[in-house]
């Protein structure tokens, strides 16, 4: 059990800083999923905490003793890497047998531990084999295996299963669900896949270019965006964004651009004409051939099966709008889409973070801010 702060930690190579002053505190017991495009520091910051990359400043701390300087062995954290880094001269069970060899258990624990989490991942007919006769989404099993093996105080992982198909992806993320309640163990989880974060995470850190965009709950990031980058980079398809003015018309304010003329809702607020840039996700729009809200014309239409996608180009915006299939319009058609007030996001346009006079602030969640004690 462990508790992980992270305290301002930035790390430079050479001139450019792959990760910049981060701050994160990870309560014991926690699930904490990092997400953020390829090269925003994941990995780096996920290695710096294991103690495989020396932070260029900042501190590290495992329930208040400071780490920074301390071996990875002395750290009670296993790590799963993004390239498994199993031992390729030693079999399959020795790889996952591993770390408790290292902490002198006896013989007979270890083979019956090795044969309990072999059966959880469906490794057992593959315990005798070296790593080099393996495939991606086996040799990535084994590196959860080995982690999985010991007890230990936190787990690191980084992307651990985004070798698998579909279908054992979805059984080994049950898998490491059941284990996080089991063990009651934190977790810092690497991910590229928003449907893990989505339904693993006690909590979400969204990083951008070594920066901490947000950090909170799932739903405080899907539900409100702190900035313009979150709203674009969570949900699929993305939030719809594209430049807008807020209006007052008739003492009310409205947000206005070619084609779009929505009620806002608010009672106070900014100054006519001020520039924003506005955002709507693609559930939230409503195919009403009666709408005003937003008047375009029908560009293509995708079908998801189960749904389709109907993008819609208004003078200032192309929309895409997730609906039921079928949505009952065709390309070329000119249509009317509906919003509810609440469900339009307002970010400022030059630094794309949320506009405040929106709403009032939620309570503060945003440990990223709070200082480490
Ligand atoms: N040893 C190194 N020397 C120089 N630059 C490095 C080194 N390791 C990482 N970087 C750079 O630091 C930045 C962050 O890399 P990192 O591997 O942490 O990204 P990531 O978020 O894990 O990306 P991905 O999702 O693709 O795995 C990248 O620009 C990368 O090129
Ligand atoms: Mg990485």
């Amino acid at each position: 059990m462990a508790r992980l702060q992270i305290d301002k930690v930035s790390k430079r190579f050479g001139t450019d800083y792959a990760v910049r002053e981060v701050s994160l505190d990870i309560a014991d017991g926690e699930f904490l999923v990092m997400l953020g495009p390829s090269g925003c520091g994941k990995s780096t910051l996920l290695r710096m905490i294991a103690g495989l990359e020396q932070p260029s400043t900042g501190r590290i701390l495992v329930d208040g003793a400071d780490i920074t300087d301390a071996a990875p062995q002395q750290r009670d954290l296993a790590m799963v890497f993004q390239s498994y880094a199993l031992y390729p001269h030693l079999t399959v069970a020795k790889n996952i047998g591993f770390p408790l060899r290292a902490r002198r258990r006896s013989r007979a624990e270890i083979a019956q531990r090795v044969r309990e989490v072999a059966g959880t991942l469906e490794l057992s007919a593959l315990l005798e084999r070296r790593p080099a006769a393996l495939s991606g989404g086996q040799r990535q099993r084994v590196a959860l295996a080995r982690a999985m093996v010991r007890d230990p105080g936190a787990f690191l992982m980084d992307e651990p299963l985004s070798n698998l198909d579909a279908k054992l992806r979805s059984a080994t993320r049950a898998e490491l669900i059941a284990l996080h309640r089991r063990l009651g163990a934190t977790f810092l989880y690497v991910t590229h896949d928003q449907v893990e974060a989505m339904t693993m995470a006690t909590r979400i850190a969204l990083l951008n270019a070594g920066r901490v965009e947000q950090v909170g709950t799932p739903e405080e990031l899907y539900d409100r965006p702190r900035t313009a980058f979150v709203a674009g980079f969570l949900g699929s398809p993305p939030m719809n964004l594209f430049p807008a003015e807020v209006v007052s018309h008739e003492g009310a304010l409205r947000m206005r651009a070619d084609g779009i003329d929505a009620a806002l809702g608010l009672s106070g607020g900014p100054d006519d004409g001020t520039a924003v840039l506005a955002g709507i996700r693609p559930e939230r729009l409503r195919i009403d051939p009666a709408a005003t809200t937003v008047r375009g014309r029908v560009t293509m239409v995708e079908n998801l099966g189960s749904e389709e996608l109907v993008h819609v180009a208004t003078g200032a915006a192309d929309l895409c709008v997730r609906a039921p299939r079928p949505a009952g319009v065709a390309v070329g058609e000119d249509i009317g889409l509906r919003a509810d007030a609440t469900d339009i996001h307002l970010f400022d346009p030059d630094r794309g973070l949320r506009l405040t006079w929106q709403e009032p602030e939620p309570a503060v969640q945003d440990v990223a801010a709070a200082s480490v004690a």
